[in-house]
Parts: structure tokens; sequence; C-alpha cells
């Protein structure tokens, strides 16, 4: 069959790897993908959230699956768009509608979504903007560290954790008094802060039945034990070898289950992936939040985990059929370092050429701001590279990241060196 995969990161690299890999995939197109995807598949450049946009390109080129990479789109309601489209109605498409997608667009609705499902969270309250008095009141409540979140998508930026009750007062001025988060900011969440130990899981669901794909830690600040600002992650590691089987069957009795028969009782159309972001608190999971799509570099070391077929997987999950499937994984240990330009998640310079030299075997080199030019490869964005390797344990697929990270050069190039190390 033709695929379409939606996105241009590290992730849809990494999962257009896996798809290119099936027999059952005839042509891939990204769009509008970097300059690794385009060494795996076609990549077509339009606006991924011009909808008739897609809907030309899909009928033209006889797609038969569309595979969402970002949140946007699914935020925007591609999915309802290609349900309700007559022409569009047989194309299977992994991602949740418009509905579903506010489990990642809106932190209010996913609190609430909990709550009515008895799903392990941080206790919390909502506030809208002519609460400030009531907010202010409620932070006084309780004790730092204060856990801020502006309700819509704030590419990441929205989580403010201040550690003074006038830091936390000034971060919620912020958020509601001003216009600096847009209609991202017309509520805050205020909750709970759970001390603890993150983790990403990663489920596949028909909105029925679901797979549980490999789990992994993210890596979120810039420097070396996790000093400095957030970024989108610089890197990641999967299997998590502090979740043991005791924990897992807590995740997927208090917080998997829950969630997926909670979208099937409320009818909230559902199909694809469930990013749940994990605390570990003392030995329990509690949610951090959802997203509704992978996480971007932990699917640089999920994916390469998975050995079946990851289009035989989309196909049923699609066509509602996940009931029974088993998804084979493999045990070895992959992990991935992310590459970055000098100055993100501030400013960056692009268009430095990028020299790969020796490509050592086990080792993946996913692209993400990366673009051809003139015959060249050279970066486009703040995460430019992510080198994932396998290993039979964390020091074995570090080391050969980090080797294989010594054959790649561009100007000013940045890498934490500390990833897996917390771990061992
Ligand atoms: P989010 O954008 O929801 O992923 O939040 C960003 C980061 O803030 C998370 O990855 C956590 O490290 C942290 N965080 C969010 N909520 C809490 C909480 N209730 N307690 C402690 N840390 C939190
Ligand atoms: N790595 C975190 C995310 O994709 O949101």
């Amino acid at each position: 069959m033709n695929i379409l995969l939606l996105g241009s990161g590290g992730r849809e690299h990494a999962i257009a790897e896996k798809i290119s890999q099936s027999p059952l995939c005839k042509q891939l197109f990204i769009a509008p993908g970097n300059a690794g995807t385009s060494q795996t598949g076609t990549n077509v450049f339009f606006n991924i959230l011009d909808f008739a946009t897609i809907e030309k390109f899909v009928l033209e080129n006889d797609i038969q699956l569309v595979v969402v990479g970002p949140e946007e789109p699914l935020v925007r309601g591609v999915v309802d768009y290609f349900k309700s489209t007559t022409t569009l109605q047989k194309v299977l498409i992994i991602g949740p509608s418009l509905e579903g997608a506010k489990l990642e667009g809106s932190k209010d609705y996913a609190k609430a979504f909990m709550q009515r499902n008895s799903i392990p969270t941080a206790s919390y309250k909502t506030f809208n903007r002519n609460e400030i008095l009531e907010a202010e009141n409620f932070l006084k409540t309780l004790k730092p560290p204060f856990v801020l979140k502006a309700d819509g998508l704030a590419a990441g930026k929205g989580v403010i954790i201040p550690q003074t009750l006038e830091d936390a007062i000034q971060a919620l001025k912020e958020i509601l008094g001003t216009s600096k988060f847009g209609t991202a900011g017309d509520k805050i969440v205020i909750e709970e802060f759970l001390p603890g130990i993150e983790l990403s899981i990663f489920v596949l669901t028909d909105g029925k039945d679901y797979i549980i794909l490999p789990e992994a830690k993210d890596y979120k600040r810039i420097g070396d034990n996790d000093i400095g600002p957030n970024t989108g992650g610089m890197g990641a590691v999967s299997p998590v070898p502090f979740a043991g089987k005791e924990f897992f069957k807590k995740v997927e009795e208090q917080i998997i289950i829950p969630t997926v028969d909670g979208l099937k009782r409320e009818s909230i159309d559902y199909c694809g992936f469930i990013f749940i972001g994990l605390m570990n608190v003392k030995g329990n999971p509690f949610v951090i939040e959802y997203n509704v799509r992978m996480g971007d570099p932990e699917t640089e070391v999920v994916f390469p985990r998975i050995d079946s077929d990851v289009v035989e997987l989309f196909v049923k999950a699609a066509k509602g059929e996940l009931k029974n499937t088993v998804v084979q994984i493999n045990p070895q240990t992959a992990l991935t370092v992310v590459m970055v330009s000098g100055g993100y998640p501030g400013d960056f310079e692009k268009g430095k050429e990028i020299v790969f030299k020796n490509k050592l075997e086990g080792s993946l080199v996913y692209h993400a701001g990366t673009k051809e030019h003139a015959g060249r490869i050279v970066t486009n964005g703040g995460r430019v590279l992510a080198v994932t390797s396998f290993g039979k344990n964390i020091q074995e697929a570090r080391k050969k990241s980090y080797d294989q990270i010594d054959e790649i050069n561009f100007e000013n190039a940045f890498f934490r060196k500390d990833i897996g190390l917390d771990l061992l």
C-alpha cells in the first residue's frame, strides 16, 4: 500500500525507517520530512495543517494509510476531516479525533478525564482569566515547589515550577494576566508537586484494545545532570531499568486499562498512540500528562526495538482489530543522544554543513532538523540528529552512540555527555 507520514522530526525518521521495512509498504511519502527521510521514502512539501491539500495528495497518490507524527494536525482535527470527507472515508488514519486530541490540547480536559476515570494523578484546580485572585489564594494554601500549567498547547513552555510563592504568583499573572501564552493561557491548572523519577509509556490503541510499546526515559534539560532550560529532549533510553514487573503491573491496571476504557465509555473516537508521561512516586505510578502522539526523542529508542511489522500494527489499529495482537520487542537496550545546534533551546544558526565520516555497526543516525542544500546536508533546526545504538546494556549502547557521534561534525554542535548515566 502507499503510505503518507506527516511530520519532519527524528520521530518521523524513526517511524519512516520501520514503515519502509514492511513488505506491506509499496511507496512511502513523508510530508515535509527531512534530509534523512528522503533516503527512506519520498519527501513531499506541503503544509500539513492544510487539510484540503492533504486530501488532494492522498487521492492523487492512492494513499491507503496516513500516519500522523506531531500533535498539531490532530489538535486541529485532521482525523475528523478524514472521517467526514466522503472521498477519504476508506483511507486508514493513525491518530485520535479532535475530542481525543484534547487529552494533549487541554491540560484541564486531561485532568478532568483522569478524575472521572479514577486514574492516579496530582490533585489540582483550574482557574480562568477572571479568577487570578482565587488562583493566588489557592497557591497560598500549597507548599513549594508549585506546579503551574497553561491549559493549551504551548510548545513545551507551558509548565512552570517555581520554588517560591512570589515566583508562583508572578508566573500565574504572566499566564492568566497577559497574552504571553495566547489562548493557551486562557486557563491555568495548578497542581500538587509529585516527587519521583519520570518515564514515558507508549500505547497503540484502536479505541477498544491496545498494545503496549517499549517504555523510555527522556532527558529534557539542555545540560548534563539535568541543569539548564528545558528542551524538546536531549536523549532517551529504553528499556528503563527502574520500571520493574511489579511497577508495570500497576501501570497497566491503574492507568492504561482505565484510560482505554474511559475513552470507550465516553465515546471518544481514538485510534492512535497514547504517550503517558508518568512519575514513579515510591513505586506508584501517577500521570503527569497525556500526549496523543509518540514522543521525540523517545521514538528513536522505542521504534528501533519493535520487531513486529509496524504497518501491520497500524492497519489493525485503524481497522479496530488490535484484539489479541502480540508485539515482538527486541530485548536489547537502545540509547539515543541528540546532537543540537549551539545556542539551542535559545537562538541558534541554521545552514551548517553536516559531515558524516564513518558509519558504525550497531548505530542508527536519525535526522531531525536537517535538509538538503546544493547537494549537501545542512542543519535546519535546534535538534539536528538523534544517534541511537543498541547494546546488551546501557554502558554498551552509550559507548556506541558516543563513538558514532565522534564520526559526525557540524559547526557549534552540542550534545549531553551523560545520557543513561543516572540509570547505571
Ligand atoms: P509537561 O509539559 O506536562 O511534560 O511538564 C513538563 C515537566 O514538568 C514534566 O516533564 C515534569 O518534569 C514536570 N512536572 C509536570 N507536572 C509535575 C508535577 N505535578 N510534579 C512534578 N513535576 C511535574
Ligand atoms: N520528549 C517529549 C515529547 O515528545 O513531548
